[in-house]
């Protein structure tokens, strides 16, 4: 049988000893890969609530428009029990059901919690006990989705809510064995890999029907993935989900809310009648092309650099270092609401000239705190260089990456923005950056582009601010200037 994880060296003292057989050590390995397979589980068996698979099936207009339909993580049954209410069965039709409705799903607990909701679903409509359980065994099947071999060209139809789980994440032993069968551009989540396979294992004409997180929509990792996929599909319809009412989490399983995910139900098809999909962001509300230029061709998107932590090359106003080498700083703490607050700290600027002695002396005392990522080989340099750069010598505009709109803040000239959480935005007057970020087309495009976080929390990063379209009456009239 072949090893599922890396040998550990109990492994090989156990092959060593008398009466230590091969076959003990695979009971073991496959032991080990039923503990990887429940972490998964635990991490990602969150179910879809009833009304929200309904409302996908009749989007897939299952059963009218669709002979055989396959659920790949099948959880507790609840897409197969509902595909299988729809369908017509005479009693104890075992052939008629378990072609046209399967599922997979790999944690031995819930493969049971689906064969019964299964096997309870055909008994209340009069199938006798045998036939019903017979029926459970063959449409409920215990499957690994992602890393065992899985029929082509079979199911017309998948409806599936994917478990969502970064690479990262995954149990070492299970990880060695995903990360060899994988490929690359859909590795980095398990979201990515079932998406990936699902296009692979349905019919050509078929449809898939999908709950998901919606960032595989938004992210850069997920841009190869799109792309493959745009390539045979495009996006038949797409809707927001409220996570707090489409999911719950089985009761067998630890207490807690539904993971912080922002799902959307969409519907993948192969007929190119849909909004197409591709590298770019796919944006959740189809709006008319803005007529406009795009905001990384008219003004400099940068973001604020990280000078590590406080006390090196960031302090206070009784550091004592000479004021011609500090610069007043301006972090996400400074803003108050649309307004910057006064200087409370200061980064000290230096650059390739090696400092006085009174900044040395400071440096050589306080750099043992700074963390390896933000050490440098000339050791007077911050993590991130920004002499020369900034701060600017005429006021900009200030976008924090993360709020509940998109806003910008003046930024007063010789102040340094720092902390990632800050992108600037230069080049153009002030007062004509924020009538374009504050224009209702140019909010809407922030609001899609932009990945929901938490509490109503959005991340406006600075690749977005480069791909927003500013509208062309913000550039007529008085001519923008770039400075
Ligand atoms: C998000 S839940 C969805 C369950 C069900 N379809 C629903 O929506 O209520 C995903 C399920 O997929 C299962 N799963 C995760 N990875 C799998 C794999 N590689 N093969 C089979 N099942 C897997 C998990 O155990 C979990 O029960």
């Amino acid at each position: 049988m072949r090893e599922l994880r890396p040998r550990q060296p109990n492994d090989e003292r156990r092959l060593m000893q008398p009466g230590g057989t091969t076959e003990q050590l695979s009971l073991d390995v496959l032991d080990q890969r039923q503990i990887d397979i429940a972490a998964i589980h635990q991490g990602t068996g969150i179910y879809t609530a009833a009304p929200e698979i309904e409302a996908l099936l009749d989007q897939l207009g299952w059963p009218a428009q669709g002979r055989r339909l396959l659920d790949p993580g099948a959880g507790n049954g609840g897409f197969l029990v509902a595909a299988l209410r729809r369908l017509d069965l005479a009693l104890d039709d075992v052939e008629g059901a378990t072609r046209r409705v399967h599922g997979y799903e790999f944690y031995r607990g819930a493969v049971a919690d689906a064969r019964r909701a299964v096997f309870e679903h055909l008994c209340g409509r009069g199938w006798t006990s045998a036939a019903a359980w017979r029926a459970a065994n063959e449409i409920v099947e215990d499957h690994d989705y992602l890393l065992s071999p899985v029929p082509a060209g079979v199911w017309d139809v998948i409806a599936a809510n994917p478990p969502y789980w970064r690479l990262a994440n995954l149990p070492a032993g299970y990880r060695i064995d995903y990360e060899a069968i994988v490929p690359a551009h859909a590795r980095a989540d398990l979201l990515y890999a079932y998406l990936d396979r699902s296009a692979d294992v349905v019919t050509r004409d078929g449809h898939i029907g999908l709950i998901t997180a919606d960032r595989w929509l938004l992210n850069s990792g997920s841009r190869e993935l799109r792309r493959r996929l745009g390539t045979r599909y495009t996006v038949a319809s797409v809707r927001r989900l409220d996570a707090g009412s489409a999911f719950y989490r089985s009761k067998a399983r630890r207490r807690g809310t539904v993971s912080r995910v922002h799902p959307v139900s969409l519907i993948l098809t192969p007929t190119g009648s849909g909004r197409p999909l591709g590298a770019e962001p796919f944006r959740l509300t189809a709006r008319p092309a803005v007529d406009g230029v795009p905001l990384r061709d008219i003004a400099e998107i940068r973001l604020a650099p990280w000078l590590g932590p406080d006390g090196i090359f960031v302090v206070g106003p009784d550091s004592g270092l000479p004021a011609e080498h500090l610069v007043p700083i301006v972090e996400p703490a400074d803003i108050d609401g649309e307004t910057v607050r006064p200087p409370r700290k200061w980064a000290l600027a230096t650059d390739a000239t090696e400092p006085p002695p009174v900044i040395l002396a400071h440096l050589d005392a306080t750099l043992d705190c700074m963390p390896n990522r933000g050490r440098r080989a000339v050791r007077w340099l911050p993590p991130e260089t920004f002499t020369g750069r900034l701060p600017l010598d005429r006021d900009a505009v200030l976008v924090p990456r993360i709020a509940r709109r998109l806003t910008g803040i003046r930024l007063p000239a010789g102040r340094l923005p720092i902390n990632h959480g800050l992108v600037v935005i230069s080049g153009l007057p002030v007062e004509s950056v924020l009538a374009m970020l504050d224009d209702p087309e140019v909010q809407a495009q922030a609001n899609d582009l932009s990945l929901g976080i938490d509490n109503g929390y959005r991340s406006f990063t600075a690749t977005l601010l480069r791909q927003l379209v500013i509208p062309r009456r913000h550039l007529t009239g008085d001519p923008v200037s770039r400075s």
